[in-house]
C-alpha cells in the first residue's frame, strides 16, 4: 500500500520566522496531547465514536454492498443520491478522486457503471434539472439520511416517490434503495413497510464522519470503486496513529500544530488540493472541521465560542483568485497543500509559438510538471511572505491513499476537539435554523409555533439600510 507523508516544517517558528509554532511550544504541549489521545482513545467504539471501528467491523457489510452494487451496475442507467450534509459530501469527494473526471460524459462500456448524480440542494430548479436528463425507468435512487427526517432529504424522497409510482408503478420499489439508522428516526419504519432494500447506519457514526460506511460505500462501489481499498486505507492510517506520542503520530502532532495555531488567532484553515481530484476532500474537510469544532461550550459548560473557519481553494485555480490575500493579507491562515506525486494521466505540452520564447520554453515539458512547479512556487511564495502553511503528499490518488487523507483528518478532528475540550461529535447550532425553517413552513406544534412567535419579535427593519 502507498503510504501519504506530511511535511509540517513550515508550520515551525524556526523554519517559517515569527509567525510559526516555536517547537518549544509543542514540546510543551506534549502532556496536552497525550491527554487528547487517551480521551479520544477511551470512547473508542463508543457514543459518537463508532467511526473508530469502521475500518475493523464492515466484512459483512462490505459483502453485501458488493452485491448491490452489481445489481444496480446491471439493472440502471443513473444512480441518484438523495441527501445533504454529511449524507452527501463524503459520497461527492471520493466519487470526484476516484472516479474519471467527466464520468458521466463517458460512455456507458468506459463508465462501467451507471451515471451518478448527488442531489444535496432542495433548489427547486436543480430537481427540475434532474429529471430533464434521467429516465425513471432506469435510474435507482439511494435516500440517505441517518436521522430519517431530514426536510431536505425526505422532501426529495416524496417527490421522486411520487415521479417513479407514475413511471413505473409498483416496481418503484426495486428503484429505491435507503441508508438510515436502524432504530432511529421514521425512514427506518417507511423502509420496512415498502420493504425497500436498507443499509444501516452504525449509531455511533455522526454525519460527518460516515464516509466509510454505507453512507459512502454504497454509491462508491455502485460506480466501480474499490471500497475494500478504501476501508484498507483507513485501518492503516488507524494502526499508523497508534501512539500517544505526538511525534510519533502524525494526525496528533497535526492536532497540536492547529491548535496552537489557533492560540495564535489563525481562525482559519484553508484546504488547497493541487489536483482537481482532490477539489471536493476539501467540501467534505469543511464540514468535518467546522461542524465538529465550531462550538461555543466547553464539555463542562464553559463559555468558549473556538473553531476555525475552514476555506476551500484549488490550486492551480485559486493562485488567480485568493493567493494575493494568503500571501499579503493577515496571519490568520493556515495553508494546507494536497499534493498528489503521480497523477494518472501524463499531458504532454507541444512545441509551438517559437518566436515567444517564454512561450516556447513550455513545449516539450507537460502539465504534470507545471502543475507541480506552480504548487513548490506557491508553497514557496506563502513562507517568504512568513505565513504557515503544511503539505500532505499523496504517492498517487488511490481507494488506499484516499481511506487514509479521510481517515486523518477525522483523527485530527477528534484530537483537536479533545484538545480544544469541547464536544467535537454534535451540531446543536443547526438545530436552531432547522426549527425556525419548519416555523416559516407553518408546521403545527408547539416548539414551532413558540418559535413562530419569538422571530416576530424581531425589530422591525429601519428602512434607511433598506435600498
Ligand atoms: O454531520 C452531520 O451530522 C450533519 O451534517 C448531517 O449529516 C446532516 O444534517 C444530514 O443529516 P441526516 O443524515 O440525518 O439527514
Amino acid at each position: 500500500m502507498q503510504t501519504i507523508r506530511f511535511d509540517f516544517n513550515p508550520m515551525m517558528a524556526e523554519y517559517v520566522g515569527e509567525h510559526g509554532i516555536p517547537r518549544a511550544e509543542m514540546e510543551k504541549m506534549a502532556g496536552a496531547m497525550r491527554d487528547a489521545y487517551a480521551m479520544v482513545e477511551a470512547n473508542r467504539g463508543k457514543g459518537m465514536q463508532g467511526w473508530m471501528t469502521l475500518p475493523y467491523d464492515q466484512d459483512e457489510v462490505l459483502s453485501a454492498i458488493e452485491k448491490t452494487a452489481a445489481r444496480v451496475r446491471e439493472e440502471f442507467d443513473a444512480f441518484v443520491v438523495l441527501g445533504i450534509g454529511g449524507s452527501a459530501l463524503g459520497p461527492a469527494a471520493v466519487h470526484q478522486a476516484l472516479r474519471h473526471l467527466h464520468y458521466n460524459e463517458l460512455p456507458k462500456e468506459k463508465r462501467g457503471g451507471p451515471r451518478l448524480y448527488i442531489e444535496d440542494n432542495i433548489d427547486p430548479e436543480r430537481m427540475a434539472a434532474l429529471l430533464d436528463v434521467i429516465d425513471l425507468e432506469k435510474t435507482c435512487f439511494n435516500v440517505i439520511t441517518k436521522s430519517g427526517g431530514t426536510a431536505e432529504t425526505m422532501s426529495q424522497y416524496l417527490i421522486v416517490l411520487d415521479q417513479l409510482k407514475k413511471a413505473v408503478g409498483d416496481d418503484y420499489r426495486r428503484h429505491i434503495i435507503v441508508t438510515t439508522s436502524k432504530e432511529k428516526g421514521y425512514l427506518t419504519k417507511i423502509a420496512r413497510q415498502e420493504g425497500y432494500e436498507t443499509f444501516y447506519i452504525p449509531d455511533g457514526v455522526g454525519g460527518r464522519f460516515s464516509e466509510l460506511c454505507p453512507v459512502g460505500l454504497v454509491a462508491a462501489a455502485v460506480t466501480g470503486v474499490d471500497i475494500r481499498g478504501l476501508v484498507a486505507g483507513a485501518k492503516a492510517m488507524d494502526e499508523r496513529c497508534a501512539s500517544d506520542d505526538a511525534w510519533k503520530n502524525p494526525a496528533l502532532f497535526e492536532a497540536g500544530l492547529m491548535y496552537a495555531a489557533m492560540g495564535k488567532g489563525m481562525n482559519m484553515s484553508v484546504m488547497m488540493p493541487y489536483a482537481d481530484s482532490l477539489k471536493l476532500i476539501s467540501d467534505w474537510y469543511a464540514q468535518l472541521w467546522a461542524e465538529s469544532l465550531g462550538k461555543n461550550l466547553t464539555l463542562d459548560g464553559k463559555p468558549c465560542h473556538v473553531g476555525q473557519t475552514p476555506i476551500k481553494a484549488v490550486g492551480v485555480t485559486d493562485q488567480h483568485s485568493q493567493l494575493q490575500l494568503y500571501t499579503e493579507g493577515p496571519f490568520d491562515k493556515v495553508i494546507t497543500f494536497l499534493k498528489v506525486e503521480a497523477f494518472r494521466a501524463k499531458t504532454p505540452i507541444p512545441h509551438g509559438c517559437d518566436d515567444v520564447p517564454t512561450i516556447a520554453f513550455l513545449g516539450g515539458k507537460s502539465h504534470n510538471q507545471l502543475i507541480e512547479a506552480e504548487r513548490q512556487g506557491t508553497e514557496y511564495a506563502i513562507y517568504r511572505s512568513g505565513h504557515v502553511s503544511q503539505t500532505i503528499t499523496l504517492p498517487s490518488v488511490n481507494a488506499e491513499t484516499i481511506g487514509q487523507l479521510l481517515y486523518f483528518l477525522e483523527l485530527v478532528t477528534a484530537y483537536t476537539g479533545a484538545l480544544l475540550n469541547i464536544d467535537a461529535f454534535n451540531q446543536p447550532g443547526v438545530e436552531e435554523s432547522k426549527v425556525a425553517s419548519y416555523a416559516v413552513m407553518g408546521y403545527e406544534s408547539e416548539k414551532h409555533s413558540a418559535k413562530r412567535e419569538e422571530m416576530k419579535k424581531r425589530p422591525a427593519s429601519d428602512p434607511d439600510y433598506i435600498f
